[in-house]
């Protein structure tokens, strides 16, 4: 897709201030501990109410199944940054100050924690994906900045999060998307109400 470092690098630490990583439902002890990963147990994504993937009844039923508490998906666990659902600096910050060890999610999944477990950051976890950004010496230059100047990370992300959603592969150009509203991408987005109807 033509991403630069620079981009690359805005991206992933502005994707992964927000949100979490999920897997919070506990497999231990089912029938699925020994063998998670197949087509049938919570970590298959099937259609809901097919009592396939996480409707099959392991990780709460009715409409809890497969939800807060019993999410199922990527088997990591924790967020990134200590408010994830607000726009902070703790990526990169975190990232430099640090040291990453690896450790394991609860799923037997390997991600990071912080050496130090009194950290501020103890909380937060990194994939080895975000982590390789300071083992690579042109990324970790990157991270240095962003770490030590926030508006420029600010900008460079709002710039790479504004091509992001406005090209892709079959869409090389800058304004392709926008060319095409009505074409081949629909951006009629439906209000609240029309929404919420049958
Ligand atoms: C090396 C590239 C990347 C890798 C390997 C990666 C991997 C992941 C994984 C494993 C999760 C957890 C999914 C789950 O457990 O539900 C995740 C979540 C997330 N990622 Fe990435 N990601 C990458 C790049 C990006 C980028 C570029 C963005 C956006 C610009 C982004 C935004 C997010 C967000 C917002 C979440 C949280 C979703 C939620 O809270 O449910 N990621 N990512």
């Amino acid at each position: 897709m033509g991403w630069t470092d620079r981009e690359t690098v805005a991206l992933i630490g502005g994707g992964h201030t927000l949100g979490r990583t999920h897997g919070n439902c506990n497999l231990t002890g089912t029938k699925w501990a020994q063998d998670p990963y197949n087509n049938i147990g919570p970590y298959f994504e099937a259609t809901p109410g097919s009592l396939r993937g996480p409707t099959d009844g392991t990780c709460g039923t009715g409409t809890e199944a497969g939800r807060g508490n019993n999410t199922v998906s990527s088997g990591f666990e924790g967020p990134w940054t200590r408010s994830p659902s607000r726009w902070n600096y703790d990526f990169f910050d975190a990232l430099m100050s640090e040291e990453w060890v690896p450790a394991k999610s609860p799923y037997g999944n390997d991600q990071w924690h912080t050496r130090d477990r009194s950290s501020k950051f103890a909380k937060t976890m990194r994939l080895t994906a975000d982590v390789s950004l300071i083992a690579d010496q042109t990324y970790l230059h990157l991270v240095e900045e962003y770490a030590a100047d926030h508006a420029k990370f600010d900008s460079d992300f709002a710039n790479a999060w504004f091509k992001l959603v406005h090209r892709s592969e079959d869409h090389p150009h800058q304004d392709d998307l926008e060319k095409d509203a009505g074409f081949c991408t629909s951006f009629e987005f439906l209000t609240a109400q029309q929404e919420f109807l049958p």
